[in-house]
This record gives C-alpha cells, structure tokens and sequence, in this order.
C-alpha cells in the first residue's frame, strides 16, 4: 500500500492587527507596516491543509475529504470566518495576530481531530495574499 499526501483547500476572511501594545501607532507601523492600521482591516485568506497516510485498500482514498472538509470547517473556519482574530479567535488569544501564529494555531486545533480521521495532518499553509503565504509542518 502507498503512503500519499491530500490536501483540502478552504477559504475564510477575517479582519486583524499586527501591533504591540507597548509601541507606539509610529512604531507599530514601523515594524509591522499597513497591516498595523488601528482601525484593522481585512484579508482574504485561504487555507491549505495537507495530510498523510495510506490509501484504504477498501475506499481507494487516504481519508474521505468530505469529512476533511467537515473538521477543517468545524474547528477552523467556524472560528475565522468573518471574526476578528485579534479579538474574537479563542486559540489566537494572547497572540499576535500574523499569518506565521495562524499557522501554528491551526496545526494545533486540527492535529488531533486529523488523527480521529486515521491520517497524519502533513502540513498548513496560510495564503494571506497573493504573494504571501506561510507554511507549518508541526516542528
Ligand atoms: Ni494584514
């Protein structure tokens, strides 16, 4: 039997800041730049995310992507989809709210619920925009 990765895209949009509290507006736009506007502002992301295991010799698939889908939607977009992350997302909560913590945070709400699924969760990939995307891979 082989041993295949998947990967189920997903799409959220949701509002945030990249700022510390300890800097100033100049400062924080120094080091943080548009995505620093106190007044927040948008993005749409998109998200990718990949696992890994064998093809069920039964169903020909790795894991039934209906239900890949149904967790990512249950446990991620749920709780990004229209939010603010700064405010409103409980695994970002104390964080900074860049795409790199996004990332992280998503790896860690969907690895056991992947597991559930009898796949290894492989990677997570953030697109924040066009150019910019950002990739976990757990470690
Ligand atoms: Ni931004």
């Amino acid at each position: 039997t082989a041993m295949i990765h998947i990967t189920r895209r997903e799409r959220f949009n949701a509002a945030h800041r990249l700022f510390r509290h300890d800097f100033t507006d100049e400062q924080n736009l120094e080091v943080f730049g548009k995505c620093s506007n106190p007044n927040w502002h948008g993005h749409n992301y998109e998200l990718f995310v990949t696992v890994k295991g064998n093809i069920d010799d039964n169903t020909g698939f790795l894991v039934n992507l209906k239900s890949l889908s149904k967790i990512i939607k249950q446990f991620i977009i749920s709780k990004l989809d229209h939010k603010n992350i700064n405010l409103e997302v409980d695994f970002m909560d104390g964080k900074l709210a860049s795409t790199e913590n996004l990332s992280v945070g998503i790896w860690n709400e969907l690895n056991p619920q992947v597991r559930q699924l009898g796949a290894d969760l492989h990677c997570v990939k953030v697109v924040e925009s066009e150019n910019n995307f950002v990739e976990y891979y757990g470690s």
